[in-house]
């Protein structure tokens, strides 16, 4: 995805409304009292200050309101106990008693997932990884190792003093999380899916036992699971990844920047991007966009669209790389030398509110058929149409339609590294289309009415049959893993490291397995 709000465009959002309607968590007294012996359990092994409650423990309160949607905060789950863990072996030994307990659990990361419940739980264990971030480069390698706490843009901060990167996400405050939904970066026209880009990985299995996996051993089909299959097969501990020679923060590699289209180009520049994901045969060009609507006071939400162009190389491949969006009447554009620290700093994502994503597949158009691009203006239609269905209500903040093009380049280095469970055809680059709802401040619980809304747009937006979805942006119903193309491998690799079905049972995240 995505790209979002400028920064200057966070000043617009208006702080205004809502009704703050309270959750009742569904408490299952069954559930509360299994986790609640697990989380004794858990003191005495791990001891007070890695296992807190809600009464206990000075971080708790922090850990609890960890995740960036506020549908996942203290205020609607209530983990039992949340279990910083500080080591491997402290996760093992926590999965181990979860397991052993039969007791409901969930992971959080860098707790940006929008699927409410994914990161969090009431009535059982949290894992939270918030402890446990360090990040370091082996030079001789040519690799870096994350601990599943770091952000991005910590993890790029203390990168870039070698001149390296992970290909990792394009928002600084997103988590590692990201790479175990295969994750798109400013680096994968090159580099392919962030996951594509695993060296080795510590993963503890649903009964705590713990594995490497590397792509060529015994643990090689839990490596390519890993890549693109969520949270459902082990908790990884420790990733090794390809580091990225992006250069430092004073090596402007990039030409590039924002510009800003009136309502007016919206139809020229969606066929620009239905172009651009099938025609761009150049890994040095680097497309992002948003739609982005905000609601006012007036009586439409204001439309503002936003894409981030850049290119790793000279004006002259600038230039020709966005031809097409560069010919249309735009309303401004910043463009300049810019470093990959730059880049990734260049858009932020308001904190602090509910979210909800949802997510749709478009294949790209080649410029020379004449093929339509009807799709693509029909995703746009009903982004309106949701706009000018809840214009009055104060429920939304702001809407999001994002296209991430998926290119043929970054399907081919995910091959040539041994395969991702994504497995996407290779017959021509595509688009990644997310469609996100960000609720009003105060609003705990998403509104029927708009959950209807969101509900119709899923439902009707077009989506190319063969082509995947992805997790990173969808909603927790849509069925991802029935669109990948390693589908079935996915099921069979499930059924060898977690034979009883336990995560699906005991935690929340990707249906369909
Ligand atoms: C503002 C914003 C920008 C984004 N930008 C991008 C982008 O550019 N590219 C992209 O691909 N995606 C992007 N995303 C989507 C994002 O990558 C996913 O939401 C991702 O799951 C977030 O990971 P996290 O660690 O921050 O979140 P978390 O909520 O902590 O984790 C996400 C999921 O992964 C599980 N999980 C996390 N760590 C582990 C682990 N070590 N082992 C097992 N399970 C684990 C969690 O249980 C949860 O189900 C963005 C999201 C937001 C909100
Ligand atoms: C919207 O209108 C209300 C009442 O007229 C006003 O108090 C508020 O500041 C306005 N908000 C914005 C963002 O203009
Ligand atoms: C309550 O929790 C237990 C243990 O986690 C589970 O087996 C049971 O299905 C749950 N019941 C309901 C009604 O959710
Ligand atoms: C976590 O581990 C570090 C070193 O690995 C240690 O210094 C620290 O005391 C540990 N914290 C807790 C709470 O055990
Ligand atoms: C909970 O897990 C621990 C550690 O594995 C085990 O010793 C204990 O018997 C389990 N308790 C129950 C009730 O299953
Ligand atoms: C790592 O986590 C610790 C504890 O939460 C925090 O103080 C520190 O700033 C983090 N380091 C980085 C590089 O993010
Ligand atoms: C930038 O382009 C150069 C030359 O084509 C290439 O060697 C380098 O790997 C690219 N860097 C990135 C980050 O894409
Ligand atoms: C893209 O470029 C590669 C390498 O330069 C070339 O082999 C391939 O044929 C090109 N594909 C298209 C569709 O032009
Ligand atoms: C933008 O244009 C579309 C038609 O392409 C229209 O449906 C929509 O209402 C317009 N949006 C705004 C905010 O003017
Ligand atoms: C690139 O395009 C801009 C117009 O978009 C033009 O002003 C500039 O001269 C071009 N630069 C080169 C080197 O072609
Ligand atoms: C597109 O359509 C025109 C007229 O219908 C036709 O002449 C042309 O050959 C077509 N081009 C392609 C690439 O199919
Ligand atoms: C607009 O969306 C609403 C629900 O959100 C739906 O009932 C209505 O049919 C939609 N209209 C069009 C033209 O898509
Ligand atoms: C844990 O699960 C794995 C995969 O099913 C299995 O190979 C291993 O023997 C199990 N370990 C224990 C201690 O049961």
């Amino acid at each position: 995805m995505l790209a979002f709000y400028r920064r200057s465009l966070l000043v617009t959002f208006a702080l205004w409304c809502c009704l703050a309607v309270s959750v009742d968590s569904a408490s299952n007294s069954s559930a509360a009292l299994v986790a609640s012996n697990t989380c004794q359990q858990l003191v005495s092994t791990l001891g007070s200050s890695i296992v807190q409650s809600q009464s206990s423990g000075s971080e708790y309160t922090v850990g609890a309101n960890g995740a960036w949607s506020v549908f996942n905060q203290e205020e609607n789950f209530l983990p039992t106990c949340i279990v910083f863990v500080n080591s491997t072996e402290d996760v093992q030994t926590a999965m181990k008693t979860i397991f052993d307990n039969k007791s409901e659990y969930a992971v959080q990361a860098g707790g940006h997932s929008a699927m409410t419940g994914w990161n969090t739980v009431t009535d059982g264990v949290l894992i939270s990884f918030m402890n446990m971030n360090a990040t370091s480069y082996d030079e001789e390698k040519d690799t870096i190792t994350m601990q599943p706490g770091i952000l991005w843009g910590a993890a790029m901060t203390l990168m870039e003093t070698f001149g390296v990167a992970p290909v990792g996400g394009r928002i600084t405050n997103v988590g590692t999380g990201l790479m175990l939904g295969g994750g798109l970066s400013y680096l994968s026209p090159a580099f392919g899916y962030a996951a594509d880009n695993y060296v080795s990985l510590d993963v503890v299995l649903v009964n705590g036992t713990m594995v490497t996996a590397t792509v060529d051993n015994e643990y090689s089909d839990l490596f390519k699971a890993l890549k693109g299959g969520g949270n459902r097969f082990g908790i990884v501990t420790r990733y090794e990844v390809q580091a990225a020679h992006v250069g430092t923060a004073q090596d402007k590699i990039y030409w590039g920047g924002i510009a800003l289209y009136p309502n007016s180009s919206a139809e020229a520049v969606l066929t620009a991007i239905a172009h651009f994901s099938r025609d761009t045969n150049n890994t040095n060009a680097v497309l992002a966009t948003d739609f982005i609507s905000v609601w006012s006071n007036s009586s439409v939400p204001e439309l503002t669209i936003q894409l981030e162009m850049n290119y790793n190389g000279s004006v002259e491949g600038f230039n020709e790389s966005f031809a097409e969006f560069l010919s249309i009447p735009y309303t401004s554009a910043s463009f300049g030398p810019l470093s990959y620290s730059d880049l990734v700093n260049e858009v932020s994502f308001p904190d602090g509110q509910g979210n909800l994503f949802g997510g749709s597949v478009l294949e790209g158009i080649a410029s020379a058929s004449n093929s339509s691009v009807d799709a693509y203006l029909e995703t746009f239609q009903l982004f309106n149409n949701f706009s000018m269905t809840f214009a009055s209500s104060s429920d939304v903040s702001s809407t999001l339609l994002s296209f991430t093009p998926v290119l043929e380049s970054q399907i081919q280095y995910g091959y040539a590294k041994g395969g991702n469970a994504i497995s996407p055809p290779m017959n021509g680059g595509f688009n990644e289309v997310l469609f996100g709802v960000t609720f009003s401040q105060g609003v705990t619980q998403v509104p029927d009415d708009i959950q209807q809304g969101r509900e119709f747009f899923l439902s009707n937006a077009p989506s190319t049959p063969g082509l995947p979805l992805f997790i990173n942006e969808c909603d927790a119903n849509q069925l991802v893993f029935a669109s990948y193309g390693g589908y079935e491998f996915l099921q069979e690799v499930y059924s060898k490291y977690d034979p009883t079905g336990f995560n699906i049972q005991y935690t929340q995240g990707p249906v369909g397995l």
